[in-house]
């Protein structure tokens, strides 16, 4: 039920974390998986992974270095890959960045640089690719925002200002192209395993696990499956919808 055999995606950040779980998680299921990333070291090594994933002959592996916060960039790259492919199946917006502090001593420049890399990315990829998903009827958008574009959170202001963006992206977006057979849904992490949760001392994380009612910090595959879930013929009849994996975190 869950097969994306023939599908064609692309993964912004995918070279790490959450979104190299996720390209991995696509691949095992037949996909032909591009991941979008900035450290092209990283990026080959995620590829490598992904050939070993293979289950099916004709699936393709790229790397693609790009700045998703680049219009310019990111249109160039996306209109390379459509030509050796065709079409793109299902897109996953996930590239994120975090530049915390507290809005009095935010600087200009942390504040665009999260609001460059996390949100107008989606509006790159996503207004880049529609044409083609409308032309063809079809097409999954899946945008990782995170619980913190729900609730908030102190020394956030920049990242929560994004995330929330992207749910407001998604409603907008998943409304203009109801009709047309495509899927734009967000998912909204809590607190998941990654580089980007690695600088939380233990004393950060022991606090964190008391407000997490499943009491473990989440992984990527945890996020994975939800889009996998998101990508595959199952969730046809979703769209615009925020699901949260934060182990009952938000209710
Ligand atoms: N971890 C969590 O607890 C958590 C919770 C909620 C939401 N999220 C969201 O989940 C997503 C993935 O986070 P993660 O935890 O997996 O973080 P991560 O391990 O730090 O990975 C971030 C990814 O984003 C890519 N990236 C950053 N800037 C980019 C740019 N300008 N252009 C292209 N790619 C860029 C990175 O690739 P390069 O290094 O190759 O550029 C990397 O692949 C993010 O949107 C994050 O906000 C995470």
């Amino acid at each position: 039920m869950f097969m994306l055999r023939g599908k064609k995606a692309l993964i912004t950040g995918g070279t790490a974390g959450i979104g190299r779980q996720i390209a991995i998680v696509f691949a095992k299921q037949g996909a032909s998986v591009a991941i979008f990333g900035t450290n092209r070291e990283r990026g080959v090594k995620v590829v490598e992974e992904l050939q070993s994933c293979r289950v099916d002959e004709g699936q393709e592996f790229l790397f693609e270095p790009v700045n998703v916060s680049s219009k310019q960039e990111t249109e160039m790259v996306i209109q390379k890959v459509l030509e050796k492919w065709e079409k793109i199946d299902v897109l996953v917006n996930n590239a994120g960045i975090t530049r915390d502090g507290l809005l009095m001593k935010m600087s200009e420049q942390d504040w665009d640089e999260v609001i460059d890399v996390n949100l107008k990315s989606v509006y790159n990829t996503s207004q880049t690719l529609i044409r083609s998903m409308l032309k063809r009827k079809s097409g999954k958008i899946i945008n990782i925002s995170s619980i913190v574009g729900l609730t908030g959170n102190p020394g956030q202001a920049n990242y929560a200002a994004s995330k929330s963006g992207i749910i407001g992206f998604t409603k907008a977006l998943a409304q203009e192209v109801a009709t047309r057979g495509i899927n734009v849904n967000c998912i909204a992490p809590g607190f998941i395993e990654t580089a980007m949760t690695e600088k939380l001392t233990e004393q950060q994380k022991s606090e964190i696990l008391k407000k997490i009612p499943m009491s473990r910090i989440g992984t990527p595959q945890d996020v994975a499956d939800v889009a996998l879930f998101l990508a595959s013929d199952a969730s046809n009849y979703i769209t615009g919808q925020v699901i949260t994996v934060d182990g009952g975190m938000v209710m």
